[in-house]
Parts: structure tokens; C-alpha cells; sequence
């Protein structure tokens, strides 16, 4: 299709693009696209190429596309108030709202939630709150922070060494020296074959204790962890790991905070993805699903543990230094009301859980055999297969020969379906909307089915 303007060359010479190759995307040697509109699961461009958006955005847009009812409040809200702050005090009626709705969804024992914009920023907030509280009750040293290898927590200075992929450090000079690893809890990638299930678990708390030990416990300050592996794989924990690794920060007075930025408000099925594991944290992290990604904004749920502190911390040093412009926007706020009520309308966190299930159960049948799948997994409304050389040895590809890159692309070629090649691994991941049907499901499996044979034949 002919287009009469130059937003293509526009694009390539003056719009800098996250995660992107710069070069090759400056020179024209990588696509690009202009996406339009889009509407339920359904995206489509300019050129009026419609795509099944199985990764919803990047896991966010979880009510789907084209919500009228927010759209409508983010008017209403634009129309009466576009912005006020929310430093000393003010509010809106928006943001006061809202965070009456999150706490009353929130696990257990939590009293407070800060307002910011993307859940880099969020994790961000919640470092220096810990540094804050641990100042307050007179342990200065207590400062570093565990995160695992391939977790996902942002890609800021202190998010960006929190996550554990190197591509996100290469280069950047991370990770900063206050953020430590520790072993991923990934049972398919562990080192020793034999290890069964629960010895995985005993290993994963074992490198936990021996970590502990070498910096001292005097030294740490929090553990970090997505309740599933996101970007680092989709990978949920083996069974028992939540209650085994919280037992260990425990004993040693370590911090615990849950990065829900994609869990949180329903992709397990559950609420909250510390629901779904028992997991008891001192703070979690929000962002991507509570507005459903129709405005920017992401939140610190804050325990009432560390709340207490935070409020001595004031009464002896005066109001607390930490705030954005855009915090609790208005605008955010208002997408953020009307994205929780029609979850709960449209009943969307048992359909992710249900139609999850499904979507899981259709790709472990339909290619569960395939000799170059190691392995199908997955929980709620997330799902990953893992491709590998050979499935007998585990054996990898090379990452130069770059397969999981190549099935995304032949799934959108063929058919027009858009899943996600996770960044470290050959590892196709789909995270869709919470609205996705069951036939959709059935067109994304046979779809993947496809592309897979055509990229790995049998
Ligand atoms: C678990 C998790 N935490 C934090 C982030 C960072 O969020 P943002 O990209 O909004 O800064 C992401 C983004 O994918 C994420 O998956």
C-alpha cells in the first residue's frame, strides 16, 4: 500500500526506540511498524495488517483493547482535572480511590500505597525506602539487595543491576555494587540432571544461605522476586520455593519484596501472584495491570511493617524526601479506578486462570512431543515452550543461530500472531490479554504448531 507522508523515514531518523537494534533500525535493515488502533485481542496497523496480540503489549494490556469505560474515564478525568500533585498531602478524588481499591484487593497486612509511573520507577521508590528504614532503626550497613539471575525488576541504575540478564548490564556498568545475585529458581536450566524437584529447591536455598553467609546478613537488606520468572523466562517457581526461600529471610531479618508488576490484579488467576504462593512480603510492586497500561502508573504497596518505620522516620527527620511530579497522576489514577471495576465486571481474573489453564493444557498436547521442545510451561495466563537442540540431553542451540527470534517471526509471517521471543534463552512466551476466547487460544496453539514445524522440522 502506498503512503503519501513520511512518518517511516521519520521514525528512522529521529525516534530513539527502547530495546532496539539502533543501528540496524537507523539504516532500514529491520522492520518496523505503525501500529494504529486495535480492539479486544486484536492490534492492527497502518498498512491494515490485523495481528493477534498474544503478548498483550508487554504483558499489560490485560482487560484488552479498545475499552470503551476507560477510555471514557481518562476523558471525564482529562475534561475536569488533567493534573494536580500530590505532595504534602493533596489528592484526588482519583488517586484517594484508587488506593482504597488496591488495598482492599492487596494481601494481607498491607497499609499504604505510593504512587509512581512505570515499575522501573516503582522499584526504584521501593530501594530507597528499604535503605530509609534500615537507616531509621540504626543499621546503616544493612543495605544490599538479592535478586536472582534472570529476574526482571526495570532497567534504571538500581532496577537495571536488580535485573539479572546481561544484556541489561553489558556495558552499562552494572550492576551497581549494592545488588547481588542469586540462582534462578529454574528447574528445567538447572546444572545437575538429577536433581529432582525438591533437591532443586534445597540447592536454590542452599546458594541463598551461602550467599548470606559471605556478605554477612548484617550486609542485606531485602530479597527482590517475581513470584513467576517474567522476562527471564516464564518460569514458575518449583514447588515448595516460596515457603522455603522465605524461611531463610526470615531467620537473617531480610526484607522480602514481591515485583508484581506482572502478576499483580489477576495474570495468575489469582489477585496477586503472592496469593497464588503463599507469599507473605514486606512490599510489592504494581504497575503494568492496574491501569491495564491505558495511562501510565505503577505503585509501592507498602506493609504495615515497614510503614511504621516510615512514619517514625518522619517524626524524627522532618517530611519524607522522595517524590515525583507525576506521582498518583489524576489521569493514571482515573484508568487505574476503571480498569480494577471491570475486572471485577467482566469476572477477568477467573477467565485468565481458566482460559490459562486451557491455553496450557492445548500447547502441552499439541506439541508436548515435539523433539525439539524441552519443555511447556506455565501458569494463569502465561505460557512459555522452550526450544532445544536435543531433548534427550538437554542440549541447547547456540544463541547465534538465534531460533526463538525465528519462530516469533515465522508465527507473525504466517500467522499474524505476535508472541514473544524471550530475551535469553530460545523460549517463545505468550501473555494475553485476560479476555482471550478459547478459539483464539485454539488459532494461537495451531498457529505455534505451524510455525514451529516450519522452523524446526520434525
Ligand atoms: C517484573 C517486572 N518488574 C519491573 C518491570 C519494569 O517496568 P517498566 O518497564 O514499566 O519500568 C517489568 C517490565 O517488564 C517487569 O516485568
Amino acid at each position: 500500500m502506498l503512503k503519501n507522508d513520511q512518518l517511516d523515514q521519520w521514525d528512522r531518523d529521529n525516534f530513539f526506540h527502547p530495546s532496539t537494534h539502533l543501528a540496524q533500525h537507523a539504516r532500514g535493515e529491520s522492520a518496523n511498524r505503525v501500529i494504529k488502533t486495535a480492539s479486544g485481542v486484536f492490534i492492527e496497523d497502518r498498512d491494515g495488517t490485523k495481528l493477534l496480540d498474544a503478548f498483550a503489549g508487554l504483558y499489560c494490556v490485560n482487560v484488552g483493547y479498545g475499552r470503551q469505560e476507560i477510555a471514557e474515564a481518562i476523558g471525564a478525568q482529562a475534561k475536569e482535572l488533567a493534573y494536580y500533585h500530590s505532595y504534602v498531602g493533596h489528592g484526588t478524588e482519583a488517586s484517594i480511590t484508587l488506593s482504597k481499591m488496591i488495598l482492599d484487593r492487596a494481601p494481607a497486612n498491607m497499609s499504604k500505597v505510593y504512587f509512581g509511573l512505570g515499575g522501573s520507577d516503582a522499584n526504584e521508590t521501593n530501594v530507597k525506602l528499604i535503605w530509609y528504614y534500615n537507616n531509621i532503626l540504626g543499621r546503616p550497613e544493612k543495605k544490599k539487595i538479592i535478586s536472582r539471575w534472570r529476574g526482571y525488576h526495570g532497567s534504571g541504575l538500581v532496577t537495571g543491576s536488580l535485573t539479572g540478564l546481561e544484556l541489561f548490564h553489558k556495558k552499562f556498568d552494572l550492576p551497581i555494587e549494592q545488588v547481588i545475585h542469586t540462582e534462578a529458581p529454574y528447574y528445567y536450566r538447572r546444572a545437575d540432571l538429577d536433581q529432582s524437584e525438591e533437591q532443586f529447591v534445597a540447592h536454590c536455598v542452599a546458594e541463598l544461605e551461602a550467599l548470606i553467609a559471605r556478605e554477612g546478613a548484617d550486609s542485606i537488606a531485602a530479597f527482590i522476586g517475581e513470584p513467576v520468572l517474567g522476562t527471564g523466562g516464564i518460569v514458575p517457581p518449583p514447588a515448595g520455593y516460596w515457603a522455603a526461600i522465605q524461611a531463610v529471610l526470615k531467620k537473617h531479618d531480610i526484607l522480602l519484596v514481591a515485583d508484581e508488576v506482572v502478576t499483580g490484579f489477576g495474570r495468575l488467576g489469582t489477585m496477586f501472584g503472592s496469593d497464588h504462593y503463599g507469599m507473605e512480603p514486606d512490599i510489592i510492586t504494581i504497575a503494568k495491570g492496574l491501569t491495564s497500561a491505558y495511562a501510565p502508573l505503577s505503585g509501592s504497596i507498602i506493609s504495615d511493617k515497614v510503614w511504621a518505620v516510615l512514619e517514625q522516620g518522619t517524626d524524627e527527620n522532618g517530611p519524607i524526601g522522595h517524590g515525583w511530579t507525576y506521582s498518583a497522576h489524576p489521569i493514571g489514577a482515573a484508568a487505574g479506578v476503571a480498569n480494577l471495576k471491570l475486572l471485577d465486571e467482566l469476572n477477568l481474573v477467573s477467565n485468565a486462570g481458566e482460559v490459562g489453564a486451557y491455553l496450557n493444557a492445548t500447547m502441552a498436547e499439541a506439541l508436548g512431543d515435539h523433539p525439539h521442545v524441552g519443555e511447556i510451561r506455565g501458569e494463569g495466563m502465561l505460557c512459555a515452550v522452550e526450544f532445544v537442540k536435543d531433548r534427550d540431553s538437554r542440549t541447547f542451540f547456540d544463541a547465534g543461530d538465534k531460533v526463538g527470534p525465528q519462530i516469533s517471526a515465522k508465527l507473525l509471517e504466517q500467522s499474524k500472531i505476535i508472541a514473544r521471543a524471550m530475551p535469553q534463552g530460545d523460549i517463545l512466551g505468550f501473555a494475553p490479554p485476560f479476555c482471550l476466547s478459547r478459539d483464539e487460544v485454539d488459532q494461537v496453539v495451531a498457529g505455534t504448531v505451524a510455525a514451529v514445524n516450519a522452523v524446526l522440522p520434525k
